[in-house]
């Protein structure tokens, strides 16, 4: 996003500034001080607060099934894997003081970062895919639809969801359908079966759920759901196999967060790997 095309309805001046927000909420221990990311000065910091006012306000139970429906239906685009993210790319932010890293390098540095931890290949595909769902930006959609913590829909808002106090202004929370502990669901249901505020998490998972791995699948779908991987505030909804797959949801988190750095990955020493990679899980186009 350019700042020039900036309104009231899309406040951060990059998607970034999300993600730059969750370091400040969740400093990664024992390293690297906070102080060592942006720094934030009041103005960023109303950004983001006004980004998560929107956020909260519009992203109903109705919102979101009928994002659902508009996009699950993968009619929008066709484009070879490769070509999607140059297309992400297009959502390239020159306001960002940190780096001038685009949307491919941050996902390659998450990719990286997971390769030189020798874990499976697929895990590091799940590095290098998991925030393609962005595109969704470029089909039109305002930011707070698009980026931002995710949290279930159809039953109560826990007050460990960041700026809780937004919901206020959200139509479900004086609708007993929905403002209840369990909502629409049943105890211990599973994830499965909630629905969770819309954006490019749940876009992402759909378009992968039959190429990669149900592990690799549930940190796609779940890796910006914070207020249950890192509060645990939604354990009532979720069943067993839930809080095994989410060993790797939390195994995933440090990589996406922790591994901006200012070096650019070198693209064209890593390219014949990643080639390699995406012909062995994925098709040669995807449907946006
Ligand atoms: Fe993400
Ligand atoms: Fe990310």
């Amino acid at each position: 996003m350019k700042t020039s095309e900036l309104n009231e309805n899309e406040p951060l001046q990059s998607l970034d500034q999300w993600e730059d927000d969750l370091l400040e909420r969740y400093p990664e221990p024992f390293t690297k001080a906070k102080e060592e990311y942006r720094n934030y000065d009041t103005p960023e910091r109303d950004t983001v607060r006004e980004f998560y006012r929107l956020n909260h306000r519009y992203q109903t139970y109705d919102f979101v099934l009928e994002k659902e429906r508009e996009f699950l239906k993968f009619d929008k685009k066709e484009m070879p894997v490769w070509a999607a993210f140059d297309f992400l790319n297009t959502l390239v932010d020159d306001s960002d003081p940190d780096t001038d890293l685009d949307q491919l390098q941050h996902l390659l540095q998450t990719s990286e970062a997971i390769r030189a931890d020798g874990h499976p290949d697929w895990f590091v595909l799940v590095g290098l895919v998991h925030d393609l769902g962005k595109v969704l930006c470029l089909f039109g959609e305002p930011q707070w639809a698009v980026v931002g913590d995710t949290f279930p829909v159809g039953c109560a808002h826990s007050d460990k969801i960041v700026y809780p106090e937004y919901f206020k202004d959200n139509p479900d929370t004086y609708d007993e359908r929905y403002n209840t502990k369990y909502g629409v669901y049943e105890p211990n249901c599973g994830l499965r079966n909630v629905h969770m505020s819309w954006g490019h998490d749940e876009y992402i998972y759909q378009m992968m759920k039959d190429y990669i791995p149900e592990e690799g699948l549930y940190m796609l779908r779940y890796h910006s759901f914070y207020s249950q991987h890192r509060e645990h505030a939604y354990e009532h909804l979720m069943d067993e196999h839930d809080h095994e797959m989410f060993k790797w949801v939390d195994k995933f988190n440090p990589y996406d967060l922790y591994s901006k750095s200012p070096v650019a990955p070198n693209w064209q020493e890593l390219r014949s790997y990643y080639e390699n990679l995406v012909a062995k899980y994925l098709p040669t186009t995807l449907r946006f």
